[in-house]
């Protein structure tokens, strides 16, 4: 069924095709009759139970920010199964991101090129849809909020947006995530030292009393990556998110011609893998470990390395609505 819904929104431009899944997402979500016939489409949800920052993740299997960044359709993604869905990025302000085109997909090679910039509706209209979906729908797995600054905050006052994001969402996620690493907000990932990232850590975790992670760029020289893990282990984050898309077109010839962005899918995650191994070698905080994961071994392959939690993005749009349940099925 997905094999033909899937070749009519292939024929659409990637950013339509998204518009579109969403709009009918919400068509779904709101007629009691058709949600409760899509619930029973999608029964598995409690494999692999983890308990980790306080909160119960009914199995280790989420959706990565970036593909509800206003939390549109929260409750079905909920239903699809995944263990945990993480929202945004949002920012203080809405803002138009980057001037399309801007997101590029190659189902051959499983790989997508986005410049989105975070477009979002800004933290209010976040706030206003979560409360929405808790008024009429009991969430089975925990809320994500993915927390950036806006493209027209300076990078001194970029811990002021983290700050107002802290303050107007607090009651709104069950985590948050600093987002310190996408590569499409000029100046962004100069973020990622030391001293900026303790002292958000320090000032988030006084106003959210909730677990906060951070989550950091694939293209980190390992020697960054190193001493940072070891300084965020002082830190008073909870854990790790890793990794953000690549800028690194060398893998990849269907990008180059594409114009700058961060490349996602299969070809991210041999880095993701070694991120993963690298970091945990000295990380004393949870990881959650998100880069090319496409099945339920490579799942595995994440929680065996010492993965606390796995994301996905790219692979649902290649794979569709199902993918969380056949994870699921497979996962031992
Ligand atoms: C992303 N990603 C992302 N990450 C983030 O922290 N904030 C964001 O707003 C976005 N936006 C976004 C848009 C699009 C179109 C894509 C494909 C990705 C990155 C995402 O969360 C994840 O880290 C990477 O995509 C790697 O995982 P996959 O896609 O290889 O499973």
């Amino acid at each position: 069924m997905y094999d033909l819904v899937k070749k009519s929104l292939f024929l659409m431009s990637p950013e339509n095709a998204h518009d579109f899944a969403f709009f009918m997402g919400e068509k779904i979500q709101s007629s009691d009759f058709l949600f409760s016939k899509f619930k029973k489409s999608f029964p598995l949800k409690e494999i692999k139970p983890v308990e980790i920052f306080g909160l119960k993740f009914p199995n280790p299997v989420g959706l990565a920010a970036g593909f509800d960044k206003n939390a549109r359709i929260v409750p079905l993604l909920d239903q699809l199964g995944f263990g945990f869905v993480e929202v945004g990025t949002v920012t203080p302000l809405a803002q138009e991101g980057n001037p399309k085109p801007r997101l590029f997909r190659h189902p051959e090679s499983h790989q997508i090129l986005n410049r989105m910039g975070f477009n979002n509706y800004g933290m209010e209209a976040l706030a206003k849809n979560i409360e929405s979906h808790k008024k009429k729908y009991q969430l089975q797995s925990p809320l994500g909020v993915n927390l950036g600054k806006n493209k027209i905050t300076s990078a001194e006052d970029a811990l002021s947006d983290y700050v107002k994001l802290a303050s107007g969402l607090k009651d709104h996620g069950d985590y948050f995530v600093v987002n310190v690493s996408s590569p499409n907000t000029p100046g962004l990932r100069d973020l990622q030292e030391s001293a900026f990232l303790l002292k958000t850590a320090e000032e988030l975790k006084k106003i959210l009393q909730k677990p906060v992670l951070v989550k950091l760029a694939a293209d980190l020289e390992n020697s960054d990556l190193d001493s940072l893990v070891i300084d965020i282990n002082k830190s008073d984050f909870d854990g790790l998110i890793l990794c953000n898309t690549t800028i690194d077109k060398s893998n990849s010839s269907w990008a180059k011609d594409l114009g700058p962005g961060g490349i996602s899918g299969r070809v991210l995650r041999l880095r993701s893998r070694e991120m993963l191994m690298l970091a945990k070698a000295r990380s004393t905080k949870p990881i959650i470990s998100v880069g090319g994961v496409d099945s339920a071994d490579e799942v595995q392959w994440r929680l065996d390395k010492g993965a606390s939690l796995v994301q996905v993005y790219s692979e649902l749009i290649f794979q569709g609505p199902y993918f969380v349940q056949s994870i699921l099925q497979n996962l031992k």
